[in-house]
């Protein structure tokens, strides 16, 4: 996923320290995706608890053709927060070659590009347009060839990393510019928490460097102190939010030090770093028709453990 790292001294620190200041401790999970965040998310990926990529690569790879479908002829498709375009490769090969408009939009111009620049390699007569804005906030998308219908993208269960909140604001706002054509979204399931648990606890430990990178992240950028071994990963479902929780947890009563204010921890307190919600697809497709979008059909593996959904935007 590549979302705004919030590169620089100003958006991480300002937002360190409020997260630091609150009481329960919290910071969004977009400052996870910082160079070495990302190569560390790139290996959650392929590991072997961790189910929801290759999952969603299996459907997409099985169903491009049936997704595609759904599209229609002329497309624009819009892929929110595009990271390193490898699966929109699938529905690209599965579209007709002309008559295809894509914009890849990110909030991170230097990854987009490049992954644009490969992406133009292989598929060199496609229209393409890349979008570098926080696809979250209002932000505008080029015309739509005529006659072509606008269509959404928004693969790897990112969704989940919102807030219910954020995630309402989201769809409302997909609904809006995709109107006259949908929105083609991957999400995680409710499942055996068992299963969850492994996911987010593997046992090769590179979830807990992931998480823990973003206090390295920290000390790296913004100078931050904390003695080693200050803080462990911690990552539970929450069934009450059907929610897998995130947190750093300090082993021991500790300071940390950052731009001249300290913040104590005493053990056991956290720092919540993400939320990764599960979803049923009759919840989520409600959660979308709240937003304006009617839901279509369902992808889903035999284990029901993540879905892609198609889902119309009326009007237009
Ligand atoms: C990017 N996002 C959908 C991942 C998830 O599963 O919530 C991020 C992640 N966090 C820990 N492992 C993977």
């Amino acid at each position: 996923m590549n979302i705004d790292t919030g590169a620089g001294p100003g958006p991480f620190a300002a937002d360190l320290h409020a997260a630091l200041g609150r009481s329960p401790k919290a910071i969004s999970p977009k400052y996870f995706y910082d160079e070495a965040g990302s190569r560390l998310f790139e290996r959650i990926c392929e590991l072997p608890e961790y189910y929801p990529t290759r999952t969603e690569l299996a459907l997409l790879r099985a169903h491009a053709a049936g997704m595609a479908a759904r599209f229609g002829g002329r497309v624009q498709l819009v892929e929110y927060g595009a990271g390193a375009l490898r699966k929109v490769r699938l529905l690209l090969d599965a579209l007709p070659c002309d008559g295809v408009q894509f914009v890849p939009v990110d909030i991170s111009g230097p990854h987009l590009l490049a992954a644009c620049d490969a992406l133009a390699g292989d598929y060199p007569d496609l229209a393409l347009q890349p979008l570098v804005a926080d696809f979250t906030r209002p932000h505008t998308l080029p015309p739509c060839a005529p006659g072509a219908r606008r269509v959404g993208f928004f693969p790897g269960s990112s969704i989940g990393n919102f807030t219910p909140a954020e995630a309402d604001a989201f769809l409302r706002l997909a609904a809006g510019e995709l109107r006259g054509g949908g929105l083609l979204i991957g999400i995680d399931l409710v499942k055996d928490p068992g299963l969850l648990h492994a996911a987010y606890n593997d046992a090769a430990g590179v979830t807990a460097a992931f998480n823990l990178n973003l206090l390295e992240r920290a000390r790296r950028e913004l100078g931050a102190e904390f003695p080693a071994g200050g803080f462990a990963h911690l990552a539970f479902y929450n069934p009450a939010y059907r929610r897998i929780e995130m947190h750093l947890r300090a082993t021991r009563p500790l300071e940390l030090r950052l731009g001249g204010e300290v913040y104590p921890f005493h053990e056991g307190e956290t720092l919540h770093t993400e939320h990764s919600h599960k979803y049923t697809v009759a919840g989520f497709q409600a959660l979308a028709a709240r937003a304006g979008f009617k839901p279509g059909q369902v992808w889903t593996d035999p284990n029901r453990w993540f879905a892609v959904l198609w889902l119309e935007a009326p009007g237009g």
